[in-house]
């Protein structure tokens, strides 16, 4: 069958020359942007499949604007970008890239949580200033690491990735999950499952892995930020919304608490006015799956979901499978 294929943007090139080899009609987003929601409406008309970003929102309006579409294929494990009950409705399916991206992105979350321990970015651009003008005793003092607690908020794939590697630092391990047990966290380091309130309470870094859903926005709202330590550390490469950044920006700039590390922003890609101001603060450009190896297996990923479902099999990843019985 003749397949029509859009890609929303360029993605690393082995699987882009895969899809182009296995349809008939093959279309990339040219330039190196997110389309606006009518670019995007536009460009995906007659196709039978898309591979889309988390930029790119796929709501209703998107949906009943191209109903040729029969699958998203979502390039990333998190897909709040899309409404999945409106595409469920039309029987489209939904797919996303998870287990892949699990380690590249503990791995930036912990390099979070260095960066901002140590007050790395701080103390780098000092450097740079031509500042350091020679050892000191008090320069740069951070917090320490090892042997100290760590709060995972969500532990599934890569939140257990993150608790799993506290092992190396002799770190007690607490974690928040409404969804389920971690018994892999549990079972390496110990951890201990226990409410949120408690984590906030006990742990020095916090870090959060749930996916944004209407119960996890604001989950780490101004009360959550009143009832961590003072030397707490937050750390978040989930989703932006989880976090009220307004508070946080409160709270790090009185000191409530000692730093934080953010690869995801409320209003991405903007920042709350002030968080750029504090020095307490290390900002990343949501790139917590930005390695080579991640995003080739991400892409390859995305492709096979999609040629799965254009071939009328059931895709590895699918998100609604409730379309199947529907
Ligand atoms: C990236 O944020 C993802 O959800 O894959
Ligand atoms: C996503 O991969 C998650 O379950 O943490």
């Amino acid at each position: 069958m003749a397949f029509q294929v859009c890609v929303t943007r360029e993605l690393p090139r082995p699987a882009l020359d895969f899809l182009r080899s296995q349809v008939q009609s093959f279309r990339v987003n040219p330039e190196d942007r997110a389309l606006t929601p009518s670019e995007l409406a536009a460009r995906i008309q007659g196709c039978d499949g898309v591979v889309c970003t988390l930029n790119d929102r796929i709501d209703a309006s998107v949906l009943d604007a191209a109903p040729t579409v029969k699958v998203f294929a979502n390039y990333a494990v998190g897909y709040n970008n899309i409404d999945v009950p409106e595409a469920t409705r039309r029987k489209v399916a939904i797919t996303n890239t998870p287990g892949v991206l699990t380690d590249a992105t503990a791995d930036l979350a912990w390099a979070l949580l260095f960066a901002a321990a140590r007050r790395v970015v701080e103390a780098d651009a000092f450097m740079r200033r031509g500042r350091f003008k020679g050892w000191s005793p008090m320069l740069f003092l951070g917090s320490d690491i090892t042997g100290r607690t760590l709060g995972i908020v969500g532990a599934g794939r890569i939140g257990t990735a993150v608790g799993l590697r506290a092992k190396a630092f002799r770190m007690r391990v607490l974690y928040a999950s409404a969804a389920r047990r971690s018994e892999a966290l549990e079972r390496e380091t110990a951890a201990q499952r226990v409410a949120l309130d408690e984590l906030l309470r006990e742990s020095d870094f916090i870090s959060v892995h749930a996916p944004l859903t209407d119960r996890t926005f604001h989950l780490i709202g101004r009360p959550q930020i009143e009832q961590m330590k003072p030397g707490a550390i937050l750390i978040n490469t989930a989703r932006g919304p989880i976090v009220d950044e307004d508070a946080l920006v409160e709270a790090l700039r009185s000191r409530r608490i000692a730093a934080a590390g953010l690869d995801v922003f409320e209003d991405e890609p903007a920042m709350k006015p002030g968080l750029a101001d504090l020095p307490n603060v290390v900002v990343l450009p949501h790139i917590g799956s930005a390695t080579i190896g991640t995003r080739t297996r991400m892409a390859m990923m995305a492709a096979e979901n999609l040629l799965a479902v254009l071939r009328g099999h059931r895709p590895p990843n699918l998100v609604n499978p409730e379309i199947l019985t529907a």
